[in-house]
């Protein structure tokens, strides 16, 4: 979920919905806002995008000077008004980001008391709490500081009074929350870039710590009620706005980005004229003397990992384990004291993939992080961040994010290969004049579009579709399935190509199309194989590959989509064009929001 507050000194309505706006990629399944109409609480709420909360303000507009505002990813309770942030009582209204996880001891304990509950959120029971602190004469600061204490779990709040015209309350334990510093107004915010239209002027808080904002300033303290000094410090946020172009959807503007922004990454990361991997000076650990690297990240970035294993065991000889961040968290790891930890994020946001930045920093792990959004909470707490260059992504589906992801993770391999002495310098020549090839080749790729548009208007009739791969492009199988799904609501598998006679091979039949990525490489004779089983049993192949790959394997298939000759380095990223591809025609021509597809969210802030 995404939050934001704001003690102004002209209407606010419009400046919410604005953030709310830049906030939407924590969630979007309602949308709400609360101001002070003549002093009184007053809120607006509507399920679904935000749109439908501009309709409704539209309708009944809002002149307040002080407000606060919520969209959100549900949790407890299904996405409806009642359930839309703000909650209130009469004396209260709050916004919150995570989970209270003792909420039904707590609703308990406030029904026994008489309070009166409109939703079934986790959320409610916090401003019941506070409003009783009131309601036994507490100061609003009172009854927030005698609250708090009693949440257990990760959240951000902040709290707007009745009757109070010149007070905001924040609060943040687990869940960020930025306070921005304006002319005579002040913030508050889920991340910098809500903020960024307002001011570029910020002081994150720490866990623990609660912010009592008036137009005059902030007054910080922590969990002990202490008031901690803070500079605020300057943010380089982006306030613009991304737009559409000439294309249809943001997923489809993001794919043919990719080209430019991998080199754009790979930029960063390569000295064109030497040809070498140029990485930052002052690395916190030297790839020559690990032991070990952990990865942990999320859905598609758990992907880019996934691939980054093969390429760092195979070219650095580097042991690689790699977990999704929601287990990573929680599974008592034992870290070797020689190792490092990557976490890999497009948002920067994602509540798992950081409790695992901050359990492998407790364990006094260096921490690398790649990641898209620099000014994001994984950017500011791993030792060091790698920007992955790829520009805002407003797609949930990940794409550009997830190639510049590769990009990042490629070239660190090689730099990794090299100072471990794997990789010769002619080798690493080698490697860096492959990867200078991608855009071209990615270029390459995007020409399928047309086909594949024709391809996919067969997946529309299938309830599943099951991807194969070996080597790197099994993650890409993985990948493939995800974004099928994601967009499309068609069920799809990813699987290791030869655990296909483990199982998935009793569901080929006439029906199912069967996606094989299969490049031509050190691998692909045993993945014909695997196609061969397939066609066997009369299965529906949809092969990926190149011009070597299909005189190869010379076999009868559904469609043959021909992509460059590619190093196998460089592969999985060529290939996730046409995988991209697929998922987004399929998804517009099964006529689904592409760009926001049901009950996802870009960036996923609660565990
Ligand atoms: C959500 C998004 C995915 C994304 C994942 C991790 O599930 O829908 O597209 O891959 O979160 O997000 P992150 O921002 O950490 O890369």
């Amino acid at each position: 979920c995404g939050i934001i507050g704001i003690v102004g000194t002209a209407p606010v309505a419009d400046r919410l919905v604005d953030a709310l706006r830049r906030l939407e990629y924590r969630g979007y399944d309602s949308a709400g806002v609360a101001t002070l109409e003549h002093g009184q609480l007053t809120r607006r709420r509507a399920e679904g995008k935000l749109r439908n909360l501009e309709t409704v303000l539209a309708d009944a507009p809002l002149a307040g000077h002080i407000g606060i505002g919520h969209t959100r990813w549900a949790t407890h309770g299904r996405p409806s008004v009642a359930n839309a942030h703000p909650h209130a009582t009469t004396r209260v209204a709050v916004v919150h980001n995570g989970i209270i996880e003792n909420f039904r001891d707590l609703r308990e304990e406030l029904l026994a008391d008489g309070a009166n509950f409109e939703s079934e959120t986790d959320t409610e029971v916090v401003a019941h709490l506070v409003s009783r602190e009131m309601n036994h004469g507490r100061s609003p600061m009172e009854a927030v500081a005698n609250s708090l204490p009693r949440l257990q779990g990760a959240f951000a709040l902040v709290f707007l009074f009745d009757g109070d015209d010149n007070l905001l309350i924040g609060a943040r334990k687990g869940s960020p929350l930025a306070v921005g510093y304006g002319r005579g107004e002040m913030f508050l915010g889920s991340d910098a870039i809500a903020l960024a239209p307002f001011t570029d002027t910020i002081a994150y808080l720490d866990d623990g710590e609660w912010a009592v904002l008036t137009r005059d300033g902030a007054v910080i303290r922590n969990a002990a009620n202490e008031v901690v000094v803070r500079a605020p410090q300057k943010t380089t946020a982006a306030a613009f706005m991304v737009e559409k172009g000439n294309f249809r959807h943001f997923m489809a503007k993001e794919m043919h980005e990719q080209p430019e922004v991998v080199a754009h990454t790979l930029g960063h990361y390569i000295d064109m004229a030497n040809e070498t991997v140029r990485l930052p000076e002052d690395l916190p650990f030297d790839f020559a003397k690990l032991n070990r690297m952990c990865i942990a990240a999320c859905g598609t970035a758990y992907y880019a990992g996934l691939v980054a294993r093969y390429w760092f065991e195979a070219l650095a000889r580097l042991p690689v384990e790699i977990d999704v961040a929601s287990e990573f968290r929680y599974r008592e790891a034992p870290l070797d004291p020689n190792g490092l930890m990557l976490v890999i994020s497009q948002s920067g946001e994602t509540a798992d993939t950081l409790a695992s930045l901050r359990y492998a920093r407790d364990q006094g792990q260096s921490v690398l992080a790649v990641v898209n959004v620099p000014t994001s909470t994984i950017a500011r707490e791993a030792h060091v961040a790698l920007p992955t260059l790829a520009g805002p992504e407003i797609g949930v589906a990940s794409t550009k994010a997830f190639t510049c992801q590769l990009a990042t993770l490629a070239a660190l391999a090689v730099a990794a290969g090299r100072a471990r002495g794997v990789l010769s310098a002619a080798e690493e020549k080698r490697l860096v004049r492959a990867l200078i090839e991608l855009p071209r080749l990615m270029n390459e790729a995007l020409k399928l579009g047309p086909t594949i548009e024709h391809l996919a208007r067969s997946f529309t009739q299938t309830r599943d579709v099951l991807y194969l791969g070996r080597g790197t492009a099994y993650p890409l199988a993985l990948e493939g399935a995800l974004k099928l799904k994601e967009i499309s609501y068609i069920h799809a598998e990813g699987y290791a190509a030869g655990e296909l006679k483990h199982g998935p091979i009793a569901l080929i039949d006439e029906k199912m199309p069967v996606v094989v990525i299969a490049p031509h490489d050190s691998v692909f004779d045993k993945t014909v194989s695997n196609m061969q089983e397939v066609a066997a049993r009369g299965g529906r192949i949809i092969l990926l590959t190149d011009e070597a790959g299909a005189r190869r394997a010379a076999l009868e298939t559904e469609a043959t989509l021909i992509l460059p000759d590619a190093d196998p380095l460089i592969a999985p990223l060529v290939y996730a064009i046409p995988v991209q591809l697929l998922a987004y025609h399929t998804a517009v021509h099964m006529g689904t929001d592409v760009d926001q597809p049901r009950n996802l969210a870009k960036s996923v802030t609660v565990e």
